[in-house]
């Protein structure tokens, strides 16, 4: 029976997703989109499979995810994949999961390069398995020329670990007297992170259900629009992606103004 439902209710997302998609005004589309991607385990509990299943399915999403936001133009895709917190799971999940990375890295370059994807990795990439660094490099290296879209894998990444670094970086050019402490300013603090170069995301989407940043891009985000789904990331389809940017095409950015100054511009 759940399972004639999923199927159901897949079939009539899958029905919606022209019908979203046309409602997009496309001269609002975000630049950056993050997505923390959540709900992998939940979704495999409630079908009596073990977490991995989950993380599995998950790939699919990441492929709609891509495919929706190269549709409609968004030209950054960050994704949550591995945080530094992550490493404390059991050790066959982690061990899995790298093993996932590294496989569907291997399977999906060739598709990304044919699209003109470029792949880019945030976080604290030594510490991942040399397996994973190795295709991580070699997917990097083959797709950095390429220009449509960027896809960023943040990967033993958390906010406050690349904040550290970006101030001991600050501090080691003030001190070999590269910088000025007087030069200090969101620009030369940006150039010490590891997003340095890409947009600030302008929409965070979270799935399954839970209200937090979770250590996620902290500095990046700090104007972005929010938007969580009940929706666990392994049943996340292009329609709900386009649910999201619809759901952002209808707030107001005041970055601070009031509405009067934002609608008079
Ligand atoms: C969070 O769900 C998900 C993860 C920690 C891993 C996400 C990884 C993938 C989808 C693998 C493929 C990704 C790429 C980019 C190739 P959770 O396990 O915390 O779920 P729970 O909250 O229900 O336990």
């Amino acid at each position: 029976m759940g399972k004639v439902l999923n199927v159901l209710t897949s079939r009539v997302i899958y029905a919606m997703d022209p019908l979203l998609k046309s409602k997009i005004d496309p001269k609002r589309v975000p630049e950056h989109v993050a997505i923390i991607m959540d709900g992998n385990g939940r979704w495999a509990k409630s079908r009596g499979e073990v977490r991995i299943f989950g993380h599995m399915n998950g790939v699919e999403s990441v492929r709609a995810s891509l495919k929706a936001a190269r549709e409609i133009g968004v030209k950054y895709l960050t994704l949550y994949a591995f945080s530094t917190e992550n490493w404390n799971r059991p050790k066959e999940e982690v061990d899995a999961l790298m093993d996932l990375l590294v496989s569907t890295i291997v399977n999906e370059i060739e598709d990304l390069h044919k699209e003109s994807v470029q792949l880019m990795a945030i976080g604290d990439i030594e510490n991942l398995p040399e397996s994973c660094r190795s295709a991580l490099k070699e997917g990097v290296e083959k797709t950095k020329d390429n220009e449509k879209t960027t896809l960023v894998l943040a990967l033993s990444y958390s906010s406050r670990w690349e904040i550290l670094n970006a101030v001991k970086d600050i501090a080691s050019k003030v001190k070999t007297g590269v910088l000025d402490v007087n030069e200090i300013d969101s620009a030369a603090f940006e150039k010490s992170l590891t997003t340095a170069g890409l947009p600030d995301p302008e929409l965070m989407i979270r799935t399954s259900g839970e209200h937090r940043i979770s250590n996620f891009l902290l500095w990046q985000m700090a104007y972005a629009e929010l938007y969580f789904t009940e929706t666990h990331w392994p049943d996340f389809r292009k329609e709900h992606f386009f649910e999201a940017i619809l759901s952002y095409q209808q707030r107001e950015r005041r970055f601070g103004k009031t509405s009067e100054q934002i609608t008079e511009n």
